[in-house]
């Protein structure tokens, strides 16, 4: 089969190659993959592990429903969220992160749903009860930000984006602004993924004995923080570290979560490209560059 392969070059940063089928363990589905969205870490990752085959998120059809009776029938149309390996023709996917998906969701929409939203819910989960909570998100304007947006908003919080793309973010009912600096405190929540010199900024605008809950790093540069600057800001603050695949237990159930979010209407993903997968790597250049909004979704021609 035809799968994608990191290159190690930053031109392009995948290339097709050949490889085996794979040979799913009793307890995955083997998926003929129809579409697949890539995540700005997973572009992080082709640089720190080339050798790991990349593809996390992933929807298609159930060819091979899992030899012990677990999960969807052969011909299910599925959404998965999988270790590696998602961005190729076929993938097996563990059944207990694997849901089946109503008609009136899209192949294309529900790909675009597990990373992203598993983190967008589990930061909410992680941020406590927001009714009423005025909460700062910075790096807003990508996949988690639009989740993280539209489900924060419906929860009652008064929720400050930082984004050069916030079109859509302000009809979900954010206020937007264009840069730390600029959004106006103090905040009982601080959502941080940038990093660099925006940390430190968003930090001075959390309020007395708020929290930073910190989970990225999208500029790839390290962050430095002045114990004394804080007394000017917000003492006894909490920074808390968030990792989305910290979390008990499959992500199957809140993966079926999300699906219900979309199919009642309440959950909208931002697609900001749709492209052959033959453009990938023009297309994770876009989403590296800054240049989409949203997540991207690639398609598998032949399986759509
Ligand atoms: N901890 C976890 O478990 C976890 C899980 C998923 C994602 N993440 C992290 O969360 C962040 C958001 O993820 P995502 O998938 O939504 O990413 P994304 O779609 O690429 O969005 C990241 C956004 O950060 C903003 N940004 C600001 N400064 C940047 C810079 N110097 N370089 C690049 N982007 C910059 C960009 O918005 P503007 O261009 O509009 O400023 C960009 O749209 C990323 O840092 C990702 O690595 C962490």
């Amino acid at each position: 089969m035809k799968a994608l392969i990191a290159t190690g070059r930053q031109d392009e940063l995948v290339a097709f190659a050949e490889r085996d089928e794979p040979r799913p363990a009793p307890d995955e589905a083997l998926i003929r993959v129809a579409a697949f969205s890539p995540n700005r870490g997973e572009i992080f990752q082709l640089g720190w592990n080339p050798q790991l085959p990349p593809g996390k998120d992933v929807a298609g059809l159930v060819v091979q429903p899992a030899a012990d009776g677990t999960g969807p029938a052969a011909g299910t149309r599925v959404v998965g969220h999988t270790a590696g390996a998602g961005w190729a023709e076929y993938a097996a996917i563990g059944t207990d992160a694997l849901v089946a998906l109503p008609d009136t969701v899209p192949t294309v929409t529900a790909a675009a749903l597990p990373l992203a939203g598993l983190t967008a819910l589990r930061l909410l989960r992680q941020a406590g009860p927001l009714t009423g909570w005025r909460v700062l998100l910075t790096g807003a304007s990508g996949g988690v930000g639009h989740y993280f947006t539209e489900l924060a908003v419906s929860a009652g919080a008064d929720l400050t984006a930082v984004s050069t793309r916030g079109d859509r973010l302000r009809e979900l009912g954010a206020t937007v602004v264009a840069d730390v600096g600029a959004a106006v405190g103090p905040f009982d929540v601080v959502l941080e993924s940038t990093g660099g010199d925006a940390f430190p900024a968003a930090l001075a605008k959390l309020a007395r004995r708020g929290t930073l809950i910190w989970f990225g790093q999208a500029s790839q540069q390290p962050v430095t923080v002045n114990f004394f600057d804080l007394f000017a800001g917000p003492t006894s603050a909490t920074i808390q570290h968030f990792h989305y695949a910290d979390h008990d237990g499959p992500d199957g159930p809140d993966l079926l979560t999300l699906v219900r979010l979309v199919e009642a209407g309440r959950l909208h993903p931002e697609i900001g490209r749709v492209a052959d997968w033959a453009d990938t790597a023009t297309v994770l250049a876009a989403l590296r560059d800054r240049q989409l909004r949203g997540n991207a979704v690639l398609t598998l021609e032949h399986n759509r």
